[in-house]
């Protein structure tokens, strides 16, 4: 079996991850975050803070807050940001995680939408921000890459723009995070993070990191019990309680902690040349074929170790299943929860094969899907 869906989840845990869980099973479960400090659980909530804060750049760990993923906080800090009648800028690449509640906020006339156009192999030109800006957007909404396509885009430009005009940003790294070296701590107001990919813990665990800025001035869309100030009908107002309500996933915060402790130990900047070089391994290969169309940048500098593919004549899903019943590779195919990227590549509404790698793939892996593909 070759595992190529990598940007879908991590297919494993690493042992490291896998036996700390293991000593979880066994005690007691408690609850992280509304206990005594010095419980594993209250420790592994703030090592967690820690090890994430420490992967993006955030001074404070406080400012980084669970959900059950990214899906989760993208929905937390666009609901929480906008305001009745402003405008919201976001790319023609985003997944439906972000797009779904956009387009909701816009149907139910809160807010004045608009994409920002990525060209087709969804490349953003940084100045587009600069000539969308209205006087009244005060929000910009950005993936750090295309699930669909690869494409790394300019966040950075496109962020120290919105700086400029005062515009709170919102960061999905669901691609990215664990994989490319993120520093936002001056520019990025939420950086949305998904526990189960790049990161390599569990599903189920994700969350967001917010600015100061944020942390002030973002509404709760999620209130409940927090197990503190419990006399009053408000939310906390101090961190993380202010966005945490509802008893957390413990498990999945002891395999965020150990997992980004293990990413720290190993350093993003080597985790990312080695699925550089796989992807400059696999493009390569792919050029050669006549009848395959790949979709994206097909340069592996400025793009993660993700390629969607379409071969001539031949629809997505068959090709998928192929390649599973033939030689046991795993890939995803259709519209990988993205249409607008889909939209925006010209492989709508067919969809393609998507080919994404990771920390155990290896270039014989790599090379026996090059010569799968030839028989297609
Ligand atoms: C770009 C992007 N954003 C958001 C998500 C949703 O992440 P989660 O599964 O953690 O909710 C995904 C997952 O496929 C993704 O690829």
């Amino acid at each position: 079996m070759i595992y190529a869906n990598y940007a879908a989840t991590s297919p494993a845990l690493t042992p490291s991850v896998a036996a700390e869980l293991r000593g979880y099973l066994d005690g007691i479960h408690l609850n992280a975050g509304r206990n005594f400090e010095g419980l594993p659980e209250v420790a592994a909530a703030l090592r967690a803070r820690r090890a994430v804060g420490q992967l993006f750049g955030i001074a404070n760990p406080l400012r980084v807050i669970f959900t059950s993923g990214a899906t989760a906080a993208l929905n937390m800090a666009i609901n929480g940001l906008v305001t009745h009648g402003c405008h919201v800028l976001a790319t023609s690449v985003e997944h439906n995680a972000a797009a779904r509640p956009l387009h909701a906020l816009q149907k139910e006339g809160i807010i004045d939408l608009e994409y920002l156009r990525c060209a087709p192999d969804g490349s953003l030109e940084p100045e587009t921000v600069r000539k969308a800006v209205k006087k009244n957007t005060r929000l910009l909404v950005m993936t750090h890459a295309s699930n669909v396509l690869g494409t790394i885009l300019p966040v950075t430009e496109c962020f120290k723009t919105a700086r400029e005009f005062g515009i709170f940003t919102i960061l999905d790294t669901a691609q990215t995070a664990g994989i490319l070296p993120l520093s936002m701590e001056a520019d990025c107001d939420v950086i949305a993070f998904a526990g189960h990919k790049g990161l390599g813990a569990l599903a189920g665990i994700g969350g967001f990191a917010l600015s100061e800025r944020a942390a002030r001035e973002m509404r709760q869309w999620m209130r409940g019990g927090t197990g503190s100030a419990s006399d009053s009908l408000e939310m906390p107002d101090f961190l993380p309680d202010k966005f945490e309500p509802g008893t957390q996933n413990t498990f999945g915060i002891i395999s965020l902690a150990a997992s980004v402790e293990e990413i720290l130990r190993t350093g993003v900047k080597a985790i990312r040349e080695r699925e550089r070089a796989l992807t400059a391994r696999f493009i390569e290969g792919l050029t050669e074929r006549k009848n395959i169309t790949p979709c994206g940048t097909l340069n592996a500098d400025r793009s993660m170790a993700l390629v969607s593919i379409v071969v001539r004549g031949q629809d997505a899903g068959d090709v998928s299943r192929r390649l599973f019943d033939e030689h046991g590779i795993i890939t995803r195919s259709g519209l990988h929860c993205s249409p607008a990227a889909h939209k925006t590549a010209g492989t709508f509404p067919a969809g393609t094969v998507r080919f994404s790698f990771g920390r155990g793939t290896t270039e014989a892996e790599i090379d026996a899907i090059l010569k799968a593909l030839e028989e297609l």
